[in-house]
């Protein structure tokens, strides 16, 4: 194999990684809400709570706020992962305001998901509210050799991250443990700053009951919420 053609496919490869890391894992546009027409007070609303978490979230990772009154009120808020610099969550932050108006551009409430940010807002105050609506399973489907020494390993780890993360004002943390002989387990776990500590708590323990379902005996995976989440892999995926 000539190197040229070598450095293309890792060129090649490098350029799927980044465009994939640059994409949304999910998102939801919730029905149950109703729509806004365009221009209307609503959309308003939308527009400036977006320019206000603009600027209140990359500085310490999450911004939450309403702006508007009665029927054009609207309530929202964002997170960035507990590890992101600052510009890295302005550059999520904007990403996933533009996103989210193209997903669901005319649903007054919805939640859009990304490697490093969440942003989600509604017509309804769902703050300090534990919301496990769309929540969804992200794995890595190889197979590990010692399916039960993972297994534990994994609801050990993410269980002591927990307890560190629901008494951290950032409620986030991470970290990692050593598996059989070099190999070793990295995991990390984050709620929602309005959530009280006791709810970031049974949000997280919720999410680490669901590994049996989602994840059993897989080399990675995730369980990613709009209040908390909660991620294990076998190779650094935080910058610690
Ligand atoms: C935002 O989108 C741009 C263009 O697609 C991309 O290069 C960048 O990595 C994205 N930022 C984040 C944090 O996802
Ligand atoms: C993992 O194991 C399951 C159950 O034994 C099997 O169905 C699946 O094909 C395996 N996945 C891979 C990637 O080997």
């Amino acid at each position: 194999m000539s190197s040229s053609y070598t450095m293309s496919v890792l060129l090649l490869l490098l350029f799927v990684q980044m465009v994939i890391g640059a994409a949304p894992l999910n998102h939801f546009c919730s029905t149950t809400s109703g729509n806004f027409t365009p221009y209307s007070p609503y959309d308003q609303s939308l527009n400036k709570l977006l320019g206000n978490l603009h600027y209140k979230t990359p500085p310490n990772g999450f911004g939450m706020g309403s702006v508007g009154q009665y029927q054009a009120q609207t309530f929202g808020l964002s997170l960035c992962r507990g590890d992101v610099s600052s510009e890295d969550c302005m550059s999520c932050f904007v990403n996933a305001s533009a996103e989210i108006h193209k997903r669901c551009p005319n649903n007054k409430a919805a939640t859009i998901w990304y490697d490093q940010c969440l942003l989600k807002y509604s017509d309804s105050n769902f703050f300090g509210k534990i919301d496990d609506q769309g929540t969804f399973y992200l794995l890595n489907v190889n197979n590990v050799s010692d399916p039960n020494l993972l297994n534990l390993a994994t609801k050990r780890l993410l269980s002591d991250l927990s307890n560190t993360a629901y008494a951290d004002p950032k409620m986030y943390a991470a970290g990692v443990t050593d598996l059989e002989g070099p190999k070793k387990l990295y995991g990390l776990v984050q709620c929602s700053r309005d959530l009280s500590s006791g709810d970031c708590k049974s949000c997280l323990d919720d999410a680490i009951s669901h590994l049996p379902s989602c994840c059993d005996g897989k080399e990675g995976g995730r369980v990613v919420g709009g209040s908390c989440n909660i991620r294990y892999e076998t190779y650094p995926f935080i910058n610690v």
